[in-house]
């Protein structure tokens, strides 16, 4: 097997990925796992903390971002043990129990934590709290939480209008709403839900398209009151029950094992086999999009963990074509769109991604970065509003590009590089360690490198 070089440089706190891909061209195999789900992680932490009892997760995301809700939680009052993959302990405090912290809570780079940590706290009558993040996302909107949260009679203070970190909370008894969110974001529908658990009726999110439902899941085997309309999109929460703690088992990210699925897609020869993948039909957009393409992905040894769907996922090389995605896709797929941006790099055609502009606001301007850093690769990828469009099949040459702190593109560039001739240095790796602190252990072992 012909082997990629992959040389990892570090300082205290900036890495650079080196990918020396031989003239001869690379093929990856193996068999692999991909870290917990991240979005699972957020929850099982938080709901743990909220609820009544003891809660046990196995396979918890070790990733910065989870580490971001857990020390907030634990600020709060939660008890929760050393973070490992094993089994993690959280002793929840019950609803409407968190303490008022005596300093600023810090979520991070971590989106997930501060808009579902804001709709716990803002209905902890008579408590203050404060709330902030790293310089990314102390840029996002939280209006989009804000808002909701205000008509339920939050009081949240910040910059523009309470639209951006940092912000202060001053807890009260809420009242439930209907809330017809203009989006579709779980952050904003957990937001609201987690919200609605204590608030005074019942509180209902419509939402235009459904994102992932992990919450509803979550709250649902954790003790609450749910349902769920899909003909509308809807889920109501009552705020009468109470959470008890539960076991919780993490399943792979399929966010995380979208590199490998588009790594063996494109990288001629290569067979790789990404085992315990949550596949939760609200996240698989991208094996669609992929199956649209014509990429050789299978499904193998399908069944349900801890009430989440789980397979592990064989890709095997194959020439692939463009595709058009837009519409109800979108939310199911929104993380994997870098990602899916290089397969269409390599792919015959013209992709077209649209309906996209809430990449936008995620950790970087998603469009913008990965057009620009895949065109100083020699790829052709032209900036849409609300998405991307990218001509396959130029020949890319390996360059100097940046991850613009970004852990999806730093991720997204190093497979691109696996493909592209030459030596790539990704600048900025190290945030690869948001969501996936392994990444490069795993490349080097698909690449032949190590056991
Ligand atoms: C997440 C929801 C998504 C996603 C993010 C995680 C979650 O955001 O991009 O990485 O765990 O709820 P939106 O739902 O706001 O698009």
């Amino acid at each position: 097997m012909s082997t990629a070089v992959v040389i990892v440089k570090s300082t205290e706190h900036q890495q650079d990925l080196i990918i020396d891909r031989p003239a001869f061209g690379v093929s990856l195999q193996g068999r692999i796992r991909v870290p917990g789900d991240k979005s699972i992680s957020h929850r099982a932490l938080m709901l743990g903390a909220i609820a009544q009892g003891e809660t046990y997760i196995q396979g918890l995301l070790l990733g910065e971002d989870p580490r971001s809700t857990a020390s907030c939680f634990r600020a709060l009052g939660a008890e929760i043990s050393e973070l490992n993959t094993e089994s993690v302990r959280v002793r929840g405090i019950g609803l409407g129990n968190l303490q008022e912290p005596s300093d600023v809570l810090n979520a991070g780079n971590s989106g997930t934590t501060l808009r579902l940590m804001l709709g716990i706290l803002a209905s902890h009558k008579g408590r203050f709290f404060t709330v902030t993040g790293d310089s990314s996302l102390r840029s996002r909107p939280m209006s989009r939480v804000v808002k909701p949260l205000q008509q339920m009679g939050a009081q949240i203070w910040g910059r523009q209008s309470g639209s951006l970190a940092p912000l202060a909370i001053q807890g009260q008894q809420l009242q439930a709403i209907h809330y017809k969110s203009p989006i579709a974001s779980a952050q904003v529908k957990s937001c609201i839900l987690l919200a609605g658990l204590i608030a005074e009726g019942e509180t209902t999110v419509t939402e235009p398209a459904l994102s992932r439902d992990h919450s509803e899941r979550m709250l649902q085997a954790f003790g609450a009151k749910i349902s769920v309309d899909p003909e509308t999109n809807s889920v109501t929460v009552s705020g009468s029950a109470q959470l008890h703690g539960q076991n919780v088992i993490v399943p792979g990210d399929i966010s995380s094992a979208a590199f490998w699925l588009v790594a063996g897609a494109v990288v001629p020869g290569s067979e790789l086999c990404i085992e315990n993948v949550g596949v939760n039909p609200t996240r698989t957009g991208i094996l669609e999009a992929l199956a649209m393409m014509g990429a050789d992905i299978t499904l193998e040894n399908q069944r349900v963990v801890a009430g989440e769907p789980v397979a592990d996922l064989r890709v095997k090389y194959s020439q692939l074509n463009s595709c058009e995605i837009g519409g109800d896709i979108i939310p199911r797929l929104i993380d994997e769109i870098p990602i899916l941006a290089v397969a269409a790099v390599f792919a015959k055609g013209t992709t077209v991604i649209k309906d996209a502009a809430e990449l936008r606001v995620k950790e970087s301007d998603r469009i913008a970065v990965m057009a620009n850093q895949l065109n100083r690769l020699g790829a052709k990828v032209t900036e849409l509003p609300d998405g991307l469009e990218i001509t396959g099949g130029t020949s890319l040459i390996g360059t100097e590009v940046h991850s613009c702190t970004d852990h999806r593109i730093a991720m997204s560039l190093a497979i691109a590089a696996l493909n592209s001739s030459g030596t790539t240095t990704i600048h900025g790796a190290e945030a690869a360690a948001i969501s996936y602190p392994d990444f490069t252990t795993t490349l080097q072992q698909v690449c032949g490198e190590t056991n």
